[in-house]
């Protein structure tokens, strides 16, 4: 007989939350960091830990939105509820811009637009089965392996942070951080490029292998791109249907925040194509693209559309060149803390292609010490890169995402040291 001790509420939690190691990343950076302000009132902090933006909307979107408020405030102009999907003007720029432009056979149906690329890589999880084996690779986007244990996809974590049923795939300078192909049967792929946290990209080769591997087994690719607009190399692919068959095995995921500067607006969109299938437990072959359009129909009431607005403006001419403007912005600071650091005696990667730079911390000092030797005597802040996997023990990211003055300032503090 069940006893219900009285004490206990009776609502279940899901207990795969238990199962996380301390807390995400970032609030747990911000945690420590609010202790040493506690500590340090007086202290002059640059925050160069999450992957946040700085710099002001473009006019472009700015001069948008506004209109589009305006309208809201006309009987003709006023909008209810948008489609679930996004407004199709933006999916249509998106596909045409983003896509069809590059030589990919993408259509406007194919993009789903949503409130951010964090969102739809844990959401995605809905429409994809408990079986699937998950290869991540390791360091890693801590979400795309915390929202696995959430969904009850992994057993515990081990002492090194390493969930079991994961298979991880270590990515160092010895690979030049793009994983090798899995050794052991995967079913669905979480890649990143250009990286986070290491600031690589994959060539048309290295993602060629992949889609050759995913097409070969049956696995679907999730593909985060939402750093693409951060390609300088002409030579490299910025989405994973430039790729011959992609369209067959991947789902593409991308973002405003980063490039636009939307990371408090809140604009992304994500590309399943209609070709794409998945396998239900009776073995029937199933279509990927109805399952999102029926998640999102059901969970999601879209993008404001004054947002969308704000977005579509992305696109025009002025929008183009002002989003240019602020990419460049960001590469010329990730090029200041390359040199400098370099110039300081550190290894560094990243930041060429990448709004972050992956350096490796000085012999024998872990991530977290290096965390609060930078704090504590430069009051600066990264990102410890233990805290992306096991393998990024001995690794720090610091992002490119602030002010020119606060970057200067950062380098001439860590030089000093
Ligand atoms: C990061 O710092 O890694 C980013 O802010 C992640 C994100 O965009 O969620």
């Amino acid at each position: 007989m069940l006893v219900i001790d009285p004490i206990l509420p009776v609502v279940c939690v899901n207990d795969n939350y238990l199962k996380l190691k301390a807390g995400y990343l970032f609030p747990e950076i911000a945690r420590r960091v609010q202790l040493f302000t506690q500590a340090n009132p007086q202290a002059d902090l640059i925050r160069l830990g999450i992957g946040d933006v700085t710099e002001p909307l473009p006019e472009a979107c700015r001069v948008a939105m506004k209109v589009a408020i305006d309208e809201m405030g006309t009987e003709a102009g006023f909008r209810g509820y948008g489609p679930e999907q996004g407004y199709s003007w933006l999916r249509e720029v998106i596909a045409k811009n983003d896509f069809q432009a590059r030589g990919c056979d993408v259509s406007p149906e194919e993009i789903f637009v949503s409130d951010g690329s964090k969102c739809d890589s844990t959401n995605i999880l809905d429409i994809l089965g408990d079986q699937n084996r998950i290869a991540v690779t390791d360091p890693v986007y801590p979400v795309y392996v915390d929202s696995n244990v959430m969904a009850g996809h992994t057993g515990d974590a081990s002492e090194s942070g390493q969930y079991q049923g994961l298979v991880y795939l270590p990515i160092s300078a010895a690979n030049d951080f793009v994983a090798q192909l899995p050794s052991k049967p995967v079913d669905l792929i979480y890649l990143c490029f250009p990286n986070n946290p290491t600031g690589a990209v994959a060539t048309f080769d290295q993602l060629s292998r992949w889609v050759e591997y995913a097409k070969e087994k049956k696995a679907l690719i999730l593909f985060d791109a939402a750093y693409e607009a951060f390609i300088q190399d002409e030579s490299l692919p910025h989405s994973i249907y430039e790729i011959d068959g992609a369209r067959d095995c991947a789902i593409e995921l991308r973002s405003f925040s980063k490039n636009a500067g939307f990371t408090g607006t809140r604009c992304a969109f994500t590309v399943i194509p209609k070709t794409l299938t998945g396998r239900s437990l009776d073995d029937r072959q199933i279509n990927i693209w109805d399952l999102w359009n029926r998640r999102q129909s059901t969970k999601f009431n879209g993008v404001s559309y004054i947002v969308q607005r704000g977005a579509e403006a992305i696109y025009s001419l002025e929008g183009k060149s002002q989003i240019r403007n602020l990419v460049d912005f960001y590469m010329e600071n990730a090029s200041i803390i390359r040199t400098n650091l370099s110039d300081s005696g550190l290894t560094v990667y990243g930041g060429e292609n990448a709004p972050y730079v992956w350096i490796k911390t000085p012999e024998g000092i872990s991530s977290w010490s290096f965390f609060d030797f930078l704090l504590n005597k430069a009051n600066v802040v990264g990102t410890p890169g233990s805290g992306f996997g096991a393998s990024g023990e001995g690794y720090f990211r610091l992002s490119a995402f602030n002010s020119r003055d606060n970057v200067e300032l950062a380098m001439k503090r860590i030089r000093a040291l």
